[in-house]
């Protein structure tokens, strides 16, 4: 590898170590909020929780879904408590009690020191709706929206800045689903109204729920013909499992995934050549993460149930060398990768678990997340990798080592984000670090475990990093071991 603060990629965006909470299974309701836990603050916030979220430092929460948002009143979610109603919640067949609105989640994310991106309904309401809860949110005072949001108690306005034109609408799962010109017009028409009342939002419009769906990216392009000069970004989902057990295939997963990002690129310049637009389209990658190992226990939960355990995945090691990898990936892509919130944080396929009045304790996956988030903050640099690969089932050409580099000029340090791929043979690392002279390495830290299947529960953390790591620097070269099957972080300064 060869390593030069002269190769940039771009400055990189904080809010790609965003995440996402969804009013989904216990996310909210046994997640993040519980009034009658023992650590609960005043307002009902598990401080046990909140105090792990910070511990990610996450920058933006999108809120309040996911398909739950294409049938959503968020009028619901407002005012007094004892008012507000019960709805059946169609996208997860359970019942929404309303005791967490808008108002609320904005509390919360203060409490965690993190930005809303907020999602407005585009399933079964439309252009009124949106408008309404951005003069809710944003207008200072002196109309019926911002005077009913201060006559709640929140006299400052939220000012959210980035905004969701729904979610998923070229599903067929999803409430009010759409086809691409119906998505387009609406979008734009949304928009519009959304920067009238705003100029100052960002707004994402929907991309492609995955790269299997059959309209991908044709999708993108209709969108964005009607849409492309009123939004900001579009986004990308994708989840990935490992049904087959096939751990060589599963780790390669992360270059479908860089092959999403450069078709949805090219699909924005396209539209941008078509419209001779000077303005460039990012992406937002509001949805990602590992999603199966739920799936048999999802379809035995009985329906209309208030906050049952859906979507429960208990991540294994494998699963956090794939988000490491994926992670990897979003650094790779820092000059159109935006925004992308891990899906999701709290108990729903998420980093951080909890007990309903119980303990709260962290997955595998909470580590990679973690260490981008901390140490993945500055310039993003493109490293020349020479790396041995490999075959397997579902790809070819596989480099074992995958891996980014990150340049934090204000503290004068470097990291080194690495996965090694390779499921039985450690890869030795030789990187030329030529105009880092004199730096030291801080620390390697590695996160390796002997079982692939070793899952972290309540009483016991079987899998968590440690710091030792062989990482040293020998006359301007850093050499490591990268053990099997291993995410690491080296530290320079
Ligand atoms: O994150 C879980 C679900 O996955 C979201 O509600 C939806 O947008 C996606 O299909």
């Amino acid at each position: 590898m060869i390593l030069d603060k002269d190769f940039k990629i771009a400055e990189i965006d904080p809010r790609i170590y965003g995440s996402f909470i969804e009013h989904l299974g216990r996310a909210v309701y046994g997640g993040i909020y519980e009034p009658d836990h023992p650590l609960a603050d005043e307002k009902g916030f598990r401080t046990d929780v909140a105090g792990l979220v910070k511990e990610l430092n996450v920058p933006i929460v999108r809120y309040p879904g996911g398909n739950f948002v294409s049938g959503y009143n968020w009028e619901d979610g407002v005012g007094p408590r004892d008012k507000r109603p019960r709805r059946l919640d169609l996208a997860w067949k359970t019942v929404e009690t309303n005791q967490v609105g808008v108002n609320e989640f904005v509390d919360w994310c203060k409490l965690v020191n993190s930005e809303v991106m907020m999602a407005v309904n585009l399933g079964t309401r439309g252009v009124d709706a949106a408008r309404n809860l951005l003069e809710y949110c944003n207008h200072p005072e002196g109309t019926y929206w911002s005077d009913l949001r201060i006559s709640h108690g929140y006299k400052e306005p939220h000012k959210i800045r980035t905004w969701c034109l729904g979610n998923e609408m070229d599903g067929p799962w999803q409430i009010g689903h759409k086809t691409a010109e119906e998505y387009g017009r609406l979008a734009v028409e949304t928009a519009k109204a959304m920067k009238w009342v705003d100029p100052d939002i960002e707004l994402v419009a929907c991309g492609s729920s995955n790269t299997a769906m059959p309209t991908f990216p044709q999708w993108e392009a209709t969108t964005l013909e009607h849409a492309y000069d009123e939004v900001d970004y579009i986004s990308l989902h994708q989840y990935y499992g490992n049904p087959s057990n096939d751990t060589a295939s599963y780790l390669a997963k992360s270059l479908d995934m860089d092959n999403f990002i450069k078709t949805v690129i090219s699909t924005c310049d396209f539209i941008k050549a078509k419209k001779r637009s000077k303005k460039t389209i990012n992406l937002s990658f509001d949805e990602w993460n590992v999603w199966y190992h739920s799936n048999d226990a999802d379809k035995k939960i009985a329906p209309w149930l208030i906050a049952p355990p859906q979507l429960e995945d208990v991540y294994n090691f494998e699963d956090a060398l794939l988000v490491g990898c994926m992670l990897i990936t979003f650094l790779k892509h820092a000059d159109r990768v935006k925004i992308a919130c891990l899906a999701q944080l709290v108990n729903v396929i998420a980093p951080i678990r909890t007990e309903n009045g119980g303990m709260s304790w962290k997955q595998t996956i909470f580590y990679p997340y973690l260490h981008a988030s901390l140490y993945g903050r500055g310039v993003a640099l493109n490293p020349v990798i020479s790396s041995p690969k490999y075959d397997c089932a579902e790809f070819t050409d596989v480099p074992y080592l995958e891996s980014a580099a990150v340049y934090n000029e204000e503290n004068e340090e470097v990291t080194l984000f690495a996965v090694n791929r390779h499921l039985k043979e450690g890869l030795y690392l030789e990187c030329d670090i030529r105009s880092f002279e004199d730096y030291q390495v801080l620390e390697h830290i590695v996160l390796e475990h002997d079982d692939l299947k070793a899952v972290n529960t309540a009483d016991a953390e079987r899998v968590k990093p440690h710091h030792q790591g062989n990482a040293e620097l020998k006359d301007g070269i850093l050499i490591a071991i990268l053990p099997k099957s291993s995410w690491n972080v080296i530290r320079l300064k």
